[in-house]
């Protein structure tokens, strides 16, 4: 009886805490998010315990109220989507934008924002001049490496102890079968020393950011054990690489959960910090893999289709969940279905819709089901 009466006082506390204190996740039936003490729950909230939750912006999203307020409740790290890229950043040999990159920064410190800095090294939205002579013939490695030099100290340089992470190297990384590195022209004038050379030099100019190799399609293995392998090489020549960049455009239909977690136990025993740097969930095929269907999608986003999307971002972040020790941060690639980079890409005039929000900025199903844990 009295072990009874005991249990019976421990449920009433338990009651009684759980309605003092916020136990877990409260949904609201009309879609919009929880109101706690005084603030909007958003998903930064919601995962406090587990990873920081980033997003990619443009400058122009930062002045627009709506989506302003959906980074600043929702996020507590910000991605310049393209401003700091090489091309943007960078145009002439002696000439940087630093306008559009300092306003993304002014930006994350005004709103108490952590920043994600992209890309110092990559084979695409790279100005041309980079690799020509001032006779338009290519330059040899020294000069490049030296550019490299020159590029990484500037801009590593400027942002040192604002940036928390920089992705380094960006897909170097072949994705046909036959093939390791990616034939770009650092890759054809450089070798891999370019690799080690630009995280050497990330580490010397930005000496407090975790420095990472990002890539996409890191779900295939063949990928993912190249990438394994260039990461374990590079580190024992010198590179010091910090993290694993998955850049997470996926789709309705893949990752499965066995693929996902497969892709975390191959980059785990490598026992550096993982985040997940783009995410998207498209709601097409992946046009590469199945051509057949091009056809059939049309840019309805149907009933099935977001069903679809809801499963699949259930699923992702319970796998994210059960890797919380391994993965610290996870970015989504823009703001809201309103625009995101997928629309006209790869199909010219199609839209999609990827994000948790919609084109209003209002939270998805999908958004529910990822906080609703
Ligand atoms: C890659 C790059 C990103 C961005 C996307 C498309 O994933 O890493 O910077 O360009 O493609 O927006």
């Amino acid at each position: 009886m009295a072990y009874n009466k005991i249990l019976i006082h421990l449920g009433v506390i338990a009651v009684c805490l759980c309605l003092f204190i916020d136990c877990g996740p409260k949904k609201s039936s009309n879609g919009k998010a929880t109101i706690v003490d005084g603030h909007e729950k958003g998903l930064k909230d919601y995962y406090m315990d587990y990873f920081k939750m980033g997003v990619a912006v443009s400058p122009r999203s930062l002045n627009d109220s709506s989506q302003s307020a959906l980074i600043t409740s929702h996020f507590n790290s910000i991605t310049a989507e393209n401003v700091m890229k090489m091309g943007p950043i960078h145009p002439k040999e002696s000439e940087y934008n630093w306008g559009l990159a300092d306003e993304v920064l002014a930006y994350a410190e005004q709103h108490n924002l952590m920043l994600r800095g992209h890309t110092l090294c990559w084979h695409n939205q790279t100005p041309d001049w980079l690799f020509l002579d001032d006779s338009k013939a290519q330059v040899t490695k020294e000069f490049l490496l030296g550019r490299l030099e020159d590029h990484i100290k500037n801009v590593a340089g400027r942002y040192k102890g604002k940036i928390y992470a920089w992705d380094v190297v960006n897909e170097a990384i072949s994705d046909s079968k036959d093939e390791f590195y990616r034939n770009s022209l650092w890759y054809q004038i450089c070798g891999e020393e370019y690799l080690i050379k630009a995280f050497q030099l990330a580490r010397q100019y930005a000496p407090d950011a975790t420095l990472f190799y990002n890539d996409y399609n890191v779900i295939d293995p063949v990928k993912a054990d190249k990438i394994v392998k260039m990461i374990s090489d590079l580190r024992q020549k010198g590179a010091p690489i910090d993290g694993i960049g998955i850049q997470g455009h996926w789709s309705v239909y893949e990752p499965s959960r066995d693929q996902l977690i497969a892709t975390l136990e191959r980059f785990k025993p490598l026992n550096l910090d993982i985040h997940i740097t783009e995410l998207d969930i498209s709601i097409y095929t992946k046009e590469h893999k199945r051509r057949d269907k091009l056809e059939t999608d049309n840019d309805t986003f149907t009933a099935e289709l977001e069903q679809l999307q809801v499963q699949e971002y259930k699923m992702i972040f319970e796998v994210f969940r059960q890797y919380k020790n391994d993965i610290s941060s996870i970015t989504f690639w823009n703001i809201s279905d309103r625009r995101s980079w997928l629309d006209n890409f790869p199909v010219r005039g199609r839209k999609n819709y990827p994000l948790l929000f919609d084109q209003e900025d209002k939270p998805k199903k999908a958004f529910q089901e990822v906080v609703g844990f």
